[in-house]
């Protein structure tokens, strides 16, 4: 039987590779340099399934390349941002993702975030790395209690949800969330979460907020300057979603003006390039799009996004189907 043919537009952990290389006609990208539009284009004209992932932009215009010959997209993560979902939709491409398996991890790094922020680790380190520590005195680098504090959670699904479990049971964090959808008494009883109305309620109560909703057009620049200055002149902003949840320049404002204490950012507006403020603001702590970043569940991301395109090939239902 002739074998589906795949175009990976970066490379993927070993184990991945060695299964996409058994199960399919598949074209790898050793070189990991990200493909141009065009690339992208030629990628849709020469293959059954197109594998890309969070750094790949799928506009509409690549999505409507003449010849296309792809009629499924299997995506490497769980955002699909990057991707033109109307006009797949509007194409009839399906469209997968890879969720449920990178959560922990994400919330592990919404944690560290926000662990490091308040504690000034980062800061700590570099100056003992600079050889510039003097010793324990009672007044060096004091930073900010975590335990017992408020967690305003913006986005109550499964990663908000795995962040509460561990500001809660690990923290003894009062958890406050926000959310459009209802969420089920039951896993709200487990955290002891509380709704609060609106996102501004969340900014004025919470000590961290944490950023955990999806990319959308609703929540473009969902954190911006009114919200930031509703938020306490003590509080945190965490966010491991996407960057452009946050109006970048207004958090710089917040954090210039010192309307909030600091921040904890794992993901930007123009990754990899962010303000210099970001990178070099003491009380904020940034990290290179690290959510997902274990060996096990990059490994995970792949077997999955491998499951649905196994599926759709099969003609069988789609475990992640997003369109
Ligand atoms: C995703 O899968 O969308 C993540 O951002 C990658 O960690």
């Amino acid at each position: 039987m002739t074998k589906p043919v795949a175009i990976v537009t970066r490379k993927w952990p070993k184990e991945n590779e060695d299964r996409l290389k058994e199960l399919f006609d598949v074209t790898l990208n050793e070189s990991d340099k990200p493909f141009t539009a065009d690339e992208l284009k030629s990628a849709l004209q020469n293959c059954d399934v197109l594998m890309p992932t969070v750094t790949d932009k799928i506009t509409a215009d690549i999505l409507s390349v003449e010849n296309r010959r792809a009629k499924m997209i299997g995506n490497f993560g769980v955002g699909f941002n990057h991707i033109d979902i109307a006009k797949a939709k509007e194409l009839g491409i399906i469209v997968s993702n890879t969720p449920s398996v990178l959560t922990d991890c994400t919330a592990d790094i919404a944690m560290s975030l926000l662990l490091m922020a308040a504690r000034r680790v980062g800061e700590g380190e570099r100056e003992l790395r600079a050889e510039n520590w003097t010793g324990w005195r009672p007044t060096h680098l004091l930073g900010t209690k975590v335990t017992g504090k408020k967690l305003g959670i913006i986005g109550f699904g499964r990663i908000g949800q795995a962040v509460a479990k561990r500001a809660h049971f690990g923290f003894d964090m009062d958890i406050l969330y926000w959310d459009p959808y209802d969420i089920p008494s039951d896993v709200t009883k487990k955290f002891s979460a509380t709704k609060l109305d609106t996102i501004e309620d969340i900014c004025e109560e919470s000590d961290f907020v944490s950023i955990n909703c999806p990319a959308t057009k609703e929540t473009l620049h969902l954190m911006n300057e009114e919200r930031f200055k509703l938020m306490k002149k003590t509080a945190f902003v965490i966010n491991t979603a996407r960057g452009d949840i946050i109006d970048e320049k207004a958090l710089v404002q917040a954090l210039v003006n010192k309307e909030i204490a600091g921040a904890g950012l794992d993901v930007f507006e123009t990754e990899p390039n962010l303000p210099n403020e970001l990178k070099t603001m003491e009380n904020v702590v940034s990290f290179p799009h690290l959510g997902s970043a274990t060996i096990e569940t990059r490994l995970a991301m792949g077997n999955t996004a491998i499951e649905n395109t196994l599926a759709f090939f099969a003609g069988t239902d789609l475990p992640n189907k997003v369109v």
